[in-house]
């Protein structure tokens, strides 16, 4: 008999909420409970597409904003077949941010739509769910200084905020939303249940496809 597949499982939330944090958790917490799981991350930066990226946050490199934001989709596309492959091996994936961080930060810029945003990403495998860390900008900043990287201020944070408000309004998206506020233990058990429900509800659900 085929293997049940693995649920595609997405962390989002502006920066500071804990995201990177809590998918190292979640994907060990799963590992320990026997459910095959790993962890990936968007933008990966291991890849050619991927450098490119890296150098631009690190404003290393500068690129025309429509340019970046198809190579972030472009990243996300070319690492689709390997992330198929593994959802139908049973193995979950944790995934640290994906279109919707795509969406977010792009139509933060002045002169974007979020649908223009989105379209690069239509029919991305789609999440099982995608769990919305909730963190106010003033707990945001009471957790220390942002970093030197592109996009680490609190004016556009704010502004990212409002998109992924707007994108949480999608009820074909299985938004779930967390408080992040909580202590690292408080959030993660929290994380966990959620994320179990996900897999469970996978086993019995073809992967779909992302807004289409
Ligand atoms: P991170 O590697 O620390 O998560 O940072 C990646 C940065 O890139 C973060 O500021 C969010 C941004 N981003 C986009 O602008 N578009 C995308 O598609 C993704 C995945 C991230």
């Amino acid at each position: 008999m085929a293997a049940k597949r693995g649920a595609l499982i997405v962390l989002e939330g502006v920066d500071k909420a804990g995201k990177t944090t809590q998918c190292k958790m979640l994907v060990q917490a799963l590992q320990q409970s026997g459910y095959p799981a790993e962890m990936m991350r968007f933008p990966d930066r291991s890849t050619t597409i991927g450098k490119l990226i890296s150098a631009y946050l690190e404003k290393k490199s500068e690129l025309e904003d429509h340019t970046v934001h198809l190579l972030f989709s472009a990243n996300r596309w070319e690492m689709v077949p390997e992330m198929k492959r593994k959802l139908e091996q049973g193995t979950t994936l944790v995934v640290d941010r994906y279109a919707f961080s795509g969406a977010a930060f792009t139509s933060a810029k002045p002169g974007f739509s979020l649908d223009w945003c989105t379209r690069s990403d239509v029919g991305l495998p789609k999440p099982d769910v995608v769990l919305f860390l909730q963190l106010s900008p003033a707990e945001a900043a009471s957790r220390g200084r942002y970093g030197e990287e592109r996009y680490e201020d609190a004016a556009f944070q704010s502004a990212v905020l409002d998109r992924f408000r707007q994108l949480m309004d999608d009820s074909s998206v299985n938004w779930k939303v967390v408080d992040a506020s909580g202590s690292v233990d408080d959030v993660h058990k929290d994380i966990a249940l959620k994320s179990l429900d996900a897999i469970h509800a996978a086993q019995t659900q073809p992967l779909g496809e992302l807004w289409k």
